[in-house]
This record gives C-alpha cells, structure tokens and sequence, in this order.
C-alpha cells in the first residue's frame, strides 16, 4: 500500500523546483514518525498525512478541489477506512501556514504532521528550500526597498505580495518556533531556529559589508 501511494506522491511532484519536491516529503514522513513516536500518536496516520500533505497545497497546485479529489481517491483504492480517510483528510486540509497561522490542529496526529512539516522550513534545509521558492516564484533574494510584511494578512495577500527569501524569514520562518504544537517538535525546532538566526544575521552584515570592516 505505502509504495503505490509513495509512487503517486513521487509522479504528482516530479517537476516541482520550489522546495516541495519528493525529498521533502520523504523528511517530513521521518520526522512526522519520530516525533509521532515520542508523542504516542497513530504512526499509521502521521506517516499517510505526512506522504499526501503537499498534494492540494494552493502553492503546488491551482484547483485543490480537485487535488483532493484525488487524494481521497487514492487513500480509497488502497483500502484505508473511512474513519482513517476523514481523519487524513481533516489534517491536510487544515495545516498550511497560510491557511491562518493561529488555528490550532485539532488532533495528535494533525499537530505532529504540521510540527514535521514545519521543522522542515526551519535549519540548513529550510534556508536551502526557502531560496529555492524564491527563486522559481522569479523573487530577489533581498531587496532593502521591499519592507517585510509581518502584520496580518489573507491568504491572497501572502500569496501574491511582493517578497524575497530574506523577506520570508521575517514574514513566516522566525514565528515557526512559537507555533510548534508537541513538545517534541518546540525540542527539535529550537536548534534549527538558532541557526536561521544566525544565518540571516550574517547574510545581512555580509549584504552591508559589515563583517570585513
Ligand atoms: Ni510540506
């Protein structure tokens, strides 16, 4: 069952050059278990969230509704139950940052995906994949004149604004740390946060050529 679903996750992203290709799927499948472990959740249903969690994400695909369609249609054809496929369904729908930062999962299993998904956004990984959007949405990767947009927004406004990589670090990666939902994710989080600190701070004094003064 879990290599036809891996095969049809791996086809849906094989073209994908904006940090959300099958190795970030795969990572977010092994955290998702690692922490699901530590937490005590269904494994079952963190790793199936975690493989199609990225196949109706509104930055990958234009019609979700159709996206989820399909999704449904595939958890079905392999045989996983209705309880299980509602419960797959109610996380992914609901775990994007996008979708509005503040709305909590509402169960283990959705807050251990989303923790997975999201350390992924964070450390070495995370500036790598930032970088990589930036670059495949044709964004600079600073521009002083472009300011950060840190107050609320819609979906449409995150979406379609103006940005760049270093942008995004202020616009969503710092506040990923105090989003975390298990204590695990808030463990592992914290380290990857340090260095994305740092790593904006040394890009920042190398842009202004503070660090050879
Ligand atoms: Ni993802």
């Amino acid at each position: 069952m879990l290599k036809n679903i891996e095969k049809f996750v791996m086809e849906k992203l094989i073209k994908d050059s904006t940090g959300h290709d099958w190795a970030h799927i795969d990572r977010v499948r092994m955290l998702a278990i690692q922490i699901g472990k530590v937490e005590g959740a269904d494994l079952k249903i963190c790793e199936l969230a975690a493989l199609v969690h990225d196949l109706i994400d509104d930055k990958l695909f234009s019609d979700e509704e159709t996206a989820l369609k399909e999704v449904i249609q595939l958890l079905k054809k392999e045989g996983i139950e209705k309880k299980e496929m509602d419960h797959i369904v109610e996380i992914i729908t609901t775990m994007s940052f996008s979708s509005g930062p503040e709305k909590g999962m509402s169960t283990l299993e959705g807050e251990v995906v989303q923790d997975a998904d999201r350390l992924d956004a964070l450390g070495a990984i995370g500036i790598a994949r930032t970088f990589m959007y930036s670059g495949a949405k044709g964004q600079a990767m600073y521009d002083p004149a472009i300011p950060a947009r840190t107050q609320q927004m819609t979906k449409e406004e995150y979406r379609q604004g103006k940005s760049t990589s270093i942008n995004h670090f202020y616009e969503k990666l710092f506040k990923l740390k105090d989003l975390m939902n298990t204590e695990e994710g808030i463990r592992l989080a914290e380290e990857r946060h340090t260095f994305i600190e740092q790593f904006v701070e040394q890009f920042l004094a190398e842009w202004e050529g503070k660090d050879v003064q």
